[in-house]
């Protein structure tokens, strides 16, 4: 099998590297070090396409962690509780979110005030935060999460865990999940006949994360914002990370009176992450 055309690096930031070094800390940054400089190109997407493979054997094999949490009902309905157990891992590595979980519980926070009842995620992964929106939006929330087969930061997901995702939705919560490109024509008119006119109230862009990518989904799916929506971007602070170009754009939506926008940052310090909200002006 051809090795997917990706720039997917190992989740990285995923699995806080920096609290874990050691040899595959090591050697993940070797290799993280090797495809930004643009050096040993098959030995780099081998690497990051057998990381992803290992990566759902796991999950595989872990996954029934968050079925039986769900069902027993020892989930915390709190906002902060709930960010916790899942970025702490609890309910099972393979879901937890590629975030900062101060900002991830902010975000959750205005979720969960909102109540959105359709909501919109490009940039579904592992799912950590797919199942926090389905968590905090609606009961009866129509939720979409797009996601490209071997995308770039994050890899997307296998078919196999579409069954699994399902079970993050309440029982009168509909989800639908696309495995496809956010930036072509066919995916936008696909969220625009599912949302069918109502508009959306919450959209999370946290997939392509170069300028041209979170620019290009940004305007996409503006016009199906719903009056009062609102739009969150994901890693918005400047990185020395090459592959993630989100800041250009904030900048520019910082400097743009149509929108309103808040930071929400752990620390201006860390050098990664911080989330953006865009509230249109009506
Ligand atoms: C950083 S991960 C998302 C993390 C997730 N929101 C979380 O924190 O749990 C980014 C995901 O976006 C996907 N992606 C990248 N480019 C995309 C595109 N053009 N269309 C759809 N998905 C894309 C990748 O496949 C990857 O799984």
């Amino acid at each position: 099998m051809p090795f997917p055309h990706t720039t997917f690096r190992p989740a990285i930031s995923a699995v806080g590297l920096e609290d874990k070094p050691g040899m595959i800390g090591a050697l993940k940054w070797q290799i993280r070090s090797w495809q930004q400089a643009g050096r040993h190109e098959w030995l780099t997407r081998a690497a990051t396409f057998s990381w992803l493979q290992l990566y759902n054997v796991r999950d595989f094999l872990t996954i029934g962690r968050v079925g039986d949490s769900l069902r027993d009902g020892s989930f915390p309905d709190d906002v902060n509780a709930a960010v916790d157990e899942v970025c702490e891992g609890r309910l099972g590595a393979g879901i937890r979110p590629m975030q900062a979980p101060f900002e991830l519980a902010s975000l959750m926070r205005e979720v969960s005030d909102r109540r959105p009842k359709t909501v919109l995620e490009i940039g579904t992964a592992r799912g950590g935060t797919l199942f926090l929106l389905c968590r905090f939006s609606a009961p009866d929330a129509k939720i979409i999460s797009v996601d490209l087969p071997y995308g770039r930061n994050g890899g997307g997901y296998p078919k196999w865990k579409e069954s699994h995702y399902r079970r993050f939705c309440g029982e009168q919560q509909e989800l639908n999940l696309l495995r496809a490109d956010s930036h072509s024509k066919e995916t936008v008119d696909k969220v625009d006949r599912i949302v069918g006119g109502d508009g959306i109230d919450f959209i999370m862009i946290d997939a392509d994360h170069s300028y041209e990518g979170v620019k290009q989904d940004y305007m996409y799916y503006l016009p199906l914002l719903a009056p009062g929506g609102v739009i969150a971007l994901h890693d918005v602070l400047p990185t020395d990370d090459p592959s993630i170009d989100v800041n250009r754009f904030w900048v520019e939506l910082e400097n743009d009176t149509s929108v309103q926008t808040k930071t929400i940052v752990a620390d201006p310090e860390q050098g990664r992450y911080g989330i953006g909200l865009v509230y249109p002006v009506a």
